[in-house]
């Protein structure tokens, strides 16, 4: 058998388990306990990548380098920097492909000749992050923008970042309110590139028991995965159109949330078709 068929059939296999996770109810109840107990630990503040922490359950990092690899995207947007970790780990992505590319072009490699760049927004950059992340070998693939995420005056950054990158993958982790949420969908979703994808985390906000919100001003009801709901209502209503001129269509992703079962943000992966 041909290295290409073996590694299809691998493929299927493994499309087969994912299905078979997604349909076994048990299996995705036990993920869900398990989410809730981690999430009583604060669990998810745990981890680093490359030095920074980054506040998201492994598993789902786990998604951002396989999306980040399949879409090889030149332009990564980023609401919520908080330490800098998921624009580290976003960079760190980027950079690899970069490299990848280099070495499969077989030529010289410039780290910093690359047009694949993250840019992040966050309304309170602490001055330890900023010092961190200004400071990090990865800085070069960086921008940090101060600032409200559905502020104007931060959108006509972002738009201008984006100018020339045809590429585009959105992380929307900052403000998580129905209606901030909501806002940004509209601001941002038109950024994202054809076979791309918005990810919205902690859609599973909705799917906690109300006491786990109390001291937020977010909760059951009210949250990330509410917004994407109405979004996506939106988009089938009413029209949307993307920055390149194409209509706006996403779809959930339930592959990715059904190959990893942990994970903060169900409904959350939205794939633009
Ligand atoms: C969950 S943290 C981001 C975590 C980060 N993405 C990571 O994975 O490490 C949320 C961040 O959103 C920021 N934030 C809250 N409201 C915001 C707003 N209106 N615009 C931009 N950032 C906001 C907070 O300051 C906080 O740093």
């Amino acid at each position: 058998m041909s290295a290409r068929s073996q590694d299809q059939q691998f493929a299927d296999f493994v499309r087969r388990n994912i299905e078979s996770a997604g349909r076994d109810e048990d299996f995705r109840r036990q993920s869900q306990a398990w989410v809730q107990a981690s999430i009583r630990h604060n669990y998810a503040q745990n981890f680093t990548w490359l030095g920074r922490p980054a506040i998201q359950v492994p598993q789902d990092l786990y998604a951002v380098q396989e999306l980040i690899w399949a879409c090889r995207p030149d332009l990564v947007i980023e609401t919520g920097i908080a330490h800098g970790g998921s624009l580290v780990m976003s960079a760190s992505m980027l950079a690899l492909v970069d490299y990848c590319d280099a070495v499969a072009a077989g030529g010289p490699f410039d780290p910093r000749a690359s047009r694949r760049k993250v840019v992040g927004v966050d309304i309170d950059i602490r001055p330890h992050n900023k010092a961190a992340i200004d400071s990090h070998p990865l800085r070069h693939k960086i921008t940090a923008i101060q600032g409200s995420s559905v502020a104007p005056e931060v959108l006509d950054q972002i738009a201008r970042h984006a100018d020339g990158h045809d590429r585009v993958m959105v992380f929307l982790d900052s403000n998580h309110t129905h209606d901030h949420v909501l806002q940004e969908l509209e601001l941002y979703a038109p950024f994202v590139s054809q076979g791309s994808y918005c990810v919205v985390w902690d859609t599973g906000v909705e799917d906690l028991p109300a006491d786990m919100c109390a001291d937020r001003p977010w909760g059951k009801g009210d949250n990330p995965k509410t917004a994407v709901w109405e979004y996506m209502r939106r988009l089938k209503d009413e029209d949307r159109t993307a920055r390149d001129g194409a209509a706006l269509r996403f779809d959930y992703d339930y592959t990715i949330e059904h190959k990893i079962m942990i994970t903060a943000s169900p409904d959350g992966f939205l794939k633009r078709v």
